[in-house]
């Protein structure tokens, strides 16, 4: 899998809140390229599938309920070293652990409301942009 994609939803937390915008505009400034991007609500289903890893956590309840609750942005990213460049702009996963200036840092409310995610390898990026886009604008 090359190493120049990686795959993002900004979560309803931050869509309610509306930092849609400056969000992008954080992404887009750090060097990375929109290559497709799509506005949706996740169904359970979706939600189950998507997080499918962290059934067995306890928190997997709480996840599902929060990402179904509104709507969400998703994309794929293209930048070199896409994976490891993203994750240090959206921070910790806990946005009390979160680097000033990141994305978390400055837009999450709470480790479950954290406002972006992004995938945390080469090959989960390519599996969760595949979940979301069609084969025309596959990853
Ligand atoms: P994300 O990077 O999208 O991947 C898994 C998500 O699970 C993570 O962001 C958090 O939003 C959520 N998560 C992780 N740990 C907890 C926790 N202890 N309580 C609630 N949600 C969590």
């Amino acid at each position: 899998m090359a190493n120049n994609k990686t795959f993002t939803m900004i979560k309803p937390d931050a869509v309610e809140n509306g930092h849609i915008g400056a969000i992008l505009e954080k992404i887009n400034g750090a060097g990375f390229r929109i290559e497709a991007m799509v506005m949706t609500q996740l169904s359970r289903k979706d939600a189950e599938q998507f997080y499918a890893v962290h059934r067995e956590r306890p928190f997997f309840g709480e996840l599902v309920d929060y990402m179904t609750s509104g709507p969400i942005v998703a994309a794929i990213l293209e930048k070199d070293n896409a994976v490891e460049d993203f994750r240090k702009l959206i921070g910790a996963t806990n946005p009390e652990e979160a680097a000033e200036g990141t994305i978390r840092k400055l837009y999450a409310k709470s480790i479950a409301a954290n406002a972006i995610h992004g995938s945390d390898s080469d090959d989960n990026a390519g599996i969760e942009g595949n979940f979301f886009f069609s084969t025309r604008q596959r990853f």
